[in-house]
Parts: structure tokens; sequence; C-alpha cells
């Protein structure tokens, strides 16, 4: 049952349009409606707001501002998660990042909300803010952590020397942009008040987390706050907390004691959630001219809110990828007057080995070494930094197996060598690596009279599959057909986990249901057949608490193939076909597993040839915010795209033998692509996106 490619359980419901979404909770309740409005300067100060003609329009039944919002807790800074704190909305005339909030609107219908939000008169002192990353990256400090509480600086041998005697050097900066995850379902909630207890119907990955942040804003006892989001329509950790929508929604509701419900629009969402930073990023390689490397060093900095200080981990697998004696990476931080950097698909993978596996390439280049094997030759025998053993590796069988599907011997050896009519073709490859991160999780299952067993949890499922790997868990543990197993997720009052988010949800939420069966059918046995209900729990700890972290290096990874097309003339980049061969342990579901790397390759294809948000640096507002400017690839964009999953069973990693996969597709995926493009034309571009323009300048004159 455990990896078969069974369907979505949830699929029906979800083609069927019975599937309710945070916006569409009919049940509870006739709701009002709230529009936010927001600021159109990027730092300063409310001086003025008027709200009379706001109040005047049709259906208006509340006007909130900083002067009649109640009073909401500050933020905590010492609470190591940023989506567990407080999240005051309207708290001061202060300005902090272009769009914040600076009312809330509500009114009977959509319509009449947005209208008179409009009608929101606000004066403002502007001051003059910072926006502009490349302007000031040279005011970056060292912040204590970076992300998942990783070290912010790593040190190993002598990085100087070894570099400064390499016989062979690669020294380059690579940039990426502000990227944002798009979800479809943009972020959207509905707080309904019964008495003190507040039920708001969110979109949220991680329930347990959205409830402490809601209950410390509000300033109210955390069982008095019920999370409710059974279906998410996308997250990709845009939604791993809760937002201005959902506070003011609770704000909004409790004064106009009906439900109320606010979304974003799609251009509000690039000012309120958080962007994935931009990067600079310094990659050198040193080698001898076998092609071992003697010297790795990472270098990264990268943009923070000033408050909410966010660290990407970009430089973090760097540290267990290749083998090298001298090694340093490197995170630094450059405040800016933006909202605050959140999670965005792959945290510190994707950005980063898009600088480090373009700088392998150069490197490979630069030694006459075919790429593939220069990464052969420098497969550590141990994790390089920690100096424990791999849990289980594989990257070679993952370059092999790649290599011989995706025919490699093929591909050009020298740059812009090989024409298809008006198109010059080439290859290009990069490795994938992703921690897998454990997170705590707590699953009920029970199991009645009739045979059913529910599996109960406040877990997510943000279109990835849960429902349907958790039913093939359940099944397989207690020996029952799927159609005797009901999983029942999504709600904050069920057991709490970590919900969806790095990766982990899928092993985390499985392994605690895989124990909560086991212990349920030891108490069926026990029982001897007496009629009742029973129930069980299964529980797993953090990472913090799991000997095989300390024992054992634990990643998965991944080798990716790509060949390009680039038009001779024009300039104009096609994808022609891709290949991703994984390492991943165990895959819970073939399908599920499937879908999960080829959209994270498709987002590496993106981040190669696609995303950017660009910045206003007068105000700091992002001038192409919505899907027609912001451009992510469509179905044209991708051909041939496919993932191949090797055999396994990690297992060190846990019983199932399992490890998260959600984040390994985008790993390294943009930078084979940025790699073909290399091969196909000659010219490295190392500042993301790779749009035509900067190709164009360098490519081979034609023919005449
Ligand atoms: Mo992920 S960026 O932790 O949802």
């Amino acid at each position: 049952m455990i990896g078969q490619a069974l369907n979505r359980v949830d699929g029906p419901l979800k083609v069927g349009g019975r599937a309710a979404y945070a916006y569409e909770h009919w049940e509870a309740g006739q709701p009002l409606y709230g529009f936010i409005a927001g600021a159109t300067i990027g730092k300063g100060r409310i001086t003025k707001i008027d709200i009379a003609r706001a109040e005047r329009s049709p259906g208006v039944r509340l006007v909130l501002t900083h002067r009649n919002a109640p009073e909401q807790n500050a933020p905590d800074f010492s609470i190591t998660s940023q989506y567990s704190r407080a999240f005051p909305v309207l708290n001061g005339p202060e300005i902090h990042y272009y769009g914040e909030p600076v009312a809330l609107v509500v009114a009977e219908t959509f319509e009449q909300a947005r209208a008179a939000a409009r009608l929101v008169d606000v004066e403002y002192a502007a001051e003059a803010g910072h926006y502009d990353f490349a302007a000031r990256q040279n005011n970056a400090y060292a912040p204590k952590k970076v992300n998942a509480g990783l070290p912010t600086d790593s040190a190993v041998g002598d990085f100087d020397a070894g570099f400064a005697g390499a016989a062979v050097k690669v020294d380059q900066r690579y940039s990426t942009p502000y990227y944002f995850s798009q979800a479809m379902e943009p972020h959207a909630a509905m707080a309904v008040w019964n008495g003190d207890d507040l039920t708001i119907y969110v979109t949220d990955q991680i329930l347990a987390e959205g409830r402490t942040c809601v209950a410390s804003t509000l300033r109210i006892d955390l069982q008095r706050v019920h999370l409710i989001s059974p279906y998410i329509g996308g997250g990709f950790g845009s939604k791993l907390g809760l937002h201005h929508e959902a506070i003011l929604a609770a704000l909004a509701a409790r004064e106009v004691k009906q439900p109320v419900k606010v979304a974003m629009t799609r251009q509000q969402i690039f000012h309120l959630v958080g962007p994935r930073p931009t990067t600079s990023q310094r990659v050198r390689l040193g080698a001898g001219k076998d092609g071992r490397l003697v010297a790795i060093g990472h270098d990264v900095t990268m943009y923070t809110n000033p408050e909410w200080e966010y660290a990407e981990q970009t430089a973090a697998t760097t540290r267990s990828l290749y083998a090298a004696p001298n090694r340093l990476t490197r995170h630094r931080l450059t405040p800016l007057d933006r909202q605050r950097g959140e999670d965005v698909r792959a945290p510190g993978e994707a950005p980063g080995l898009l600088a480090v596996e373009s700088a392998m390439d150069e490197l490979a280049y630069a030694l006459g070494i075919d790429p593939v094997e220069l990464r052969i030759r420098n497969e550590p025998a141990r994790d390089p930094e920690r100096d424990v053993p791999f849990s289980d590796r594989r990257l070679v069988e993952c370059l092999r197996e790649g290599a011989r599907r995706f025919g490699w011997e093929e591909r050009p050896v020298s740059p812009a060598s090989r024409r298809d009519g008006r198109w010059l073709v080439g290859y290009g490859m990069a490795a994938a690596i992703r921690m897998h991160f454990q997170g705590t999780a707590k699953v009920r299952v029970r199991i009645g009279r009739d045979g059913i067993a529910v599996v109960q949890s406040d877990m997510t499922d943000l279109g990835t599959g849960t429902y349907t790997i958790l039913t093939q868990v359940a099944a397989d543990a207690l020996g029952l057909p799927i159609e005797r197993v009901r999983i029942e997720i999504g709600k904050s009052d069920f057991p709490e986990s970590s919900g969806s988010g790095g990766s982990w949800g899928a092993a985390n939420s499985s392994i605690a249901l895989h124990r909560a069966c086991k212990a349920l059918r030891e108490k069926i046995e026990h029982s001897a057949g007496e009629p009742g209900d029973l129930e069980a729990e299964g529980e797993v700890a953090g990472m913090w608490k799991e000997p095989a972290y300390q024992a054992y290096s634990i990643h998965t990874y991944g080798a990716h193939f790509a060949e390009v097309g680039v038009d001779a003339d024009t300039a104009e980049i096609r994808l022609r076909r891709m290949l991703g061969v994984f390492a991943v342990g165990r895959a819970l579901n073939a399908k599920t597993t499937r879908s999960q790397l080829i959209g994270g390759m498709t987002w590496g294809v993106s981040a190669a040839l696609h995303e950017e948000a660009v910045v206003d640096t007068r105000t700091g507002a992002f001038v192409n915010r919505d899907l027609a400017e912001y451009l992510v690839p469509v179905n044209a964009d991708i051909p041939d795209l496919d993932a191949i999953v090797l055999d396994g069973f990690d297992d060190k990693a846990n019983v199932l033998g399992a490890k998260g996969l959600g984040e390994l597709g985008i790993c390294g995926a943009g930078a084979a692509v940025a790699n073909a493009v290399f091969n196909a034309t000659g010219v490295r571009v190392r500042d993301f996106p790779i749009t035509l323009d900067k190709v164009l300048p360098g490519l081979p004159l034609a023919e005449a």
C-alpha cells in the first residue's frame, strides 16, 4: 500500500467544487466583507486620515484604522519562529513598508468594501527609506543564526590558503531577485466569534503556530482560538504563517458581531506577504588539475526587514555537498524598509544552488572535465563539515542514472557548437541536495464498531497529498482497505503537529500515524473482541531530540539534466526537455511524489528564465505586482519534463524510511537550465533570471 501511485483521495471533492477553501465556508453564517487599504509610501507616518467619505459609502459597516483598532500585543522577537509571534495590524501611524494596511473597510458586499477603501483619505509625512538592495549591500551585518536555527558561518581548514594555492579557480558573483510564492488561492480568512471563542477559517500550513500568533496578537486564551483549514490552494511557504487577513478579519468580526471575510488581491500579496530575500552571492571554488576541490567558499548577502529578521539558509547545504579540505560559508543581512522576508519553497537551497551549481559548471569548463565527472570526483565519504556519516546519499547513482537516461554522452562538449536550424542547442546539468527536517507531530487514530478508522491531526494538505499518503499509511498499518480509512486534518483542535513546511509534514505525520496504528493494534489484540470504540495516539519528536540527527547527515539528493534551444538571432530561450533523478529514501506515493518533484523542477526553470519581482527604488513598491508581469512558466514553457525516484529506504531517518521531498525538485533545477544556456551559447549569465537581453549581446555572430 505504501508507495503505490494511489490517486488523491480528495481529488473528487476538489474537481467537484466540494472542497471548501477559507473564503468559502458558507455554513458559518452570512459574512461581511473586509477590504484592505494599503499605504502608498514605503516609510514615514500617517499625519491625517479621514474616513468620512468611506463611512458614507453604500453598504459600509465599519472602517478600522490605527485610531480605532483595538490594542494588540507587540511581537516578541525572542520567539524563534516568526510565525508564532504576535502580528499586530493597524497599531500605529508609522508606515514600515509600502502597502502596509492603513485601513480595513467592512461592507455588505466585496465590491462595496473595495469601492469604499478607495475613499479613505490619507496624508503622509514620507521619510527617505532604503529600498535599493544593490546600493545598500555593503551595510550588512551577521545574524546570530540563520533560518531553521542553523549556524550563520562555518569554517573548516584554512580557506584563504587553500584557495590561494589552488591550480584552477572560479571566483564569481551571482545574484537572485525577490521571488514570491504565488499560490492559486490568495491569502484569505473568515472570522466568526461565538462568545469568547474565535473560529477563523484560514489558509494556513502550520495551524499550531497560527493559533499561537492569533491568541498572542489579540491577547486571548489559546484554547479560545480555533483555526480551520481543511484545504489549501497552494502555499509554498507563503502560508507557513498567518498575515493581516486573519488578524483584521478577527478584529472586525468582533466589532460588527458578524462573520467577516478578508482576502488579499493578487497585487496586495506582493506587499503584505514576505518575498524570498534577494541575494548577492560570491562563490569561490579552488581545485587541482585533477578536478579535486581543495577549497569551497560561499558568501551570501541578502536583505532583511530591520525588525523582523529573516535570514534564509542560502549557504547551508554547501556545507554538505562536495568534499574539500578547506571550506567557508557565511550569511550576511542588509536591512531594507520592506516587509519581512519569508520562506519560499526550498528556503536556502533554491537560490544557493543556483549560484553553487553554476560555479561548479564554470569550474568544469575551466578544467576541461565533464560536469558529471567533476561532481563524482568530489563525492565525500562523510559529511565534509560535520564529519559524520551520511544516513543515505546516492548522489553518484542519481548522476549516473540521470546521465544514462538523458543521453548525456550526446552533449555538445564545447559551448555554442551545436545548431538545429535557427536554434543553438545546449545541455546542462546540476546536482540537488536538500536537508531532511523532522518536527514534532501527534496523530490520533480511532476505530469504531463499523470498522472505519478515523485519523485526526492538525496537519494540513496544501495540495501536496497529505490526505492520500496518510490514508495509505493507516491502511497499511491497520491492514484495512483504503475505503475504511477516513482522514480528518486541518483543525487546530486536533492533536498538534508541525504542519506542512520544510518538506517535513509527510514524514512527521506518517511516522506518528504509523506509531498510533501500532498502538491501536495492540489495544485491539488486548480487547479480545469486546465491542466499542478504541483509540490510540502516536507521536514523533523533533530532530533536536532524535539521536539519528546527531549521528548522521540526513539529506535528500538528486541530479537534473536539461536541454535548451536558444534562438541564434533573438536569444529567445526554450527549454526542450528536462529530467531529474532523485534519492529520497522511500517515496510514500509514487504519483504525488512525482507531482511534487516536477512542480519543483518547474519552479527551477522559472528561477532560471522567468521570475523576478522588480522594486521601484523610490518607494519600495514592487512594480510588476501581478501575474501578467511577474512571469511564471505556463504549459507552453514546460515541454517534456520527467522525474525518476530511485527505489530506496533510509533506515537511519525513520521507521518508514521516508524523507521529505516537496522542495527537492527545485533545488539545483535552475542551475541545470542556466548551464544548458551556457553550453548552447557560450554566454554565462550570473544575474538571474536569464532573460534574452542578457544573452543577446554575447551570442556568436550568425554566419553570413
Ligand atoms: Mo516551505 S517554504 O517550508 O512551505
